[in-house]
């Protein structure tokens, strides 16, 4: 195992019970690389981001952070290190933006909460939402709403950060406010894992593209 990989997958193999997913996954990431993955709807794209930070568990292979088996890191520190964006962006619609934000800071970092509004209060001026900070999701657009979700992330200052199709439930215009922010997390030499159809995105930005299908990755 080099140390120089953040993340390493070996013939990774899942099943949902009797059910094959994908058998064989290999993948090698360093630092800074930003590594994207397509595939037909259905070939366990999802379910392989979701492997990663062990949302779920694999069935054979074995998946390294850092040099280290992730089975032997807790799911809540490997989820602040690796973290993960939803297509459907997973915020909490009875809290306001500015909460959904200080929420992980205050029960996961266990920050104090003027530290953690501060901290919060700086990354809506990066995904430029400040003047959200008091609405509630259903007041946000979709885009706004998958920003607000990348500002999450990012305040858990991971060292990967998986984007699951983060701009398919959006129209053109939200689309372009959301890939112009993972723009700059790509300029800000942030790792990431990118499943996305964005074909003219994801060759501008990607160090390797893949395909996904159940015998494995295909580099494309
Ligand atoms: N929790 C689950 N239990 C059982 N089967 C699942 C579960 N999640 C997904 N699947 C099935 O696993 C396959 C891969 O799903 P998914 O990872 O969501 O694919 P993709 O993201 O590439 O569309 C699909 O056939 C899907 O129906
Ligand atoms: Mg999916």
């Amino acid at each position: 195992m080099k140390k120089d990989f953040i993340l390493e997958l070996k013939n990774v193999t899942k099943y949902y019970g009797d059910e094959l997913v994908f058998s064989d996954v290999n993948l090698q990431v360093k630092k800074g690389d930003v590594i994207s993955i397509t595939g037909k709807s259905g070939c366990g794209k999802s379910t392989l981001l979701k492997c990663l930070n062990r949302l779920e568990n694999i069935n054979e292979g074995e998946i390294k952070f850092k040099g280290i088996d992730i089975s032997k890191i807790s799911p809540i520190e490997l989820r602040q290190k690796i973290g993960i964006v939803f297509q459907d962006y997973n915020l909490f619609e009875h809290l306001t933006v500015l909460d959904n934000l200080v929420i992980g800071l205050l029960k996961i970092k266990k920050y104090p909460r003027n530290e953690s509004v501060r901290l919060a209060l700086d990354i809506l001026r990066k995904v430029d939402l400040i003047d959200k900070k008091d609405k509630y999701p259903d007041e946000l657009s979709g885009g706004q709403k998958q920003r607000v979700a990348i500002a999450r992330t990012l305040l858990m200052k991971p060292d990967i950060i998986l984007l699951d199709e983060p701009t398919s439930a959006l129209d053109k215009e939200m689309k372009d406010s959301v890939l112009k922010l993972i723009k700059e997390l790509v300029d800000d030499n942030m790792t990431l894992v990118i499943v996305s159809h964005e074909s003219e995105f994801i060759a501008k930005v990607s160090d390797n593209i893949y395909t996904l299908n159940n015998y494995g990755l295909e580099e494309r």
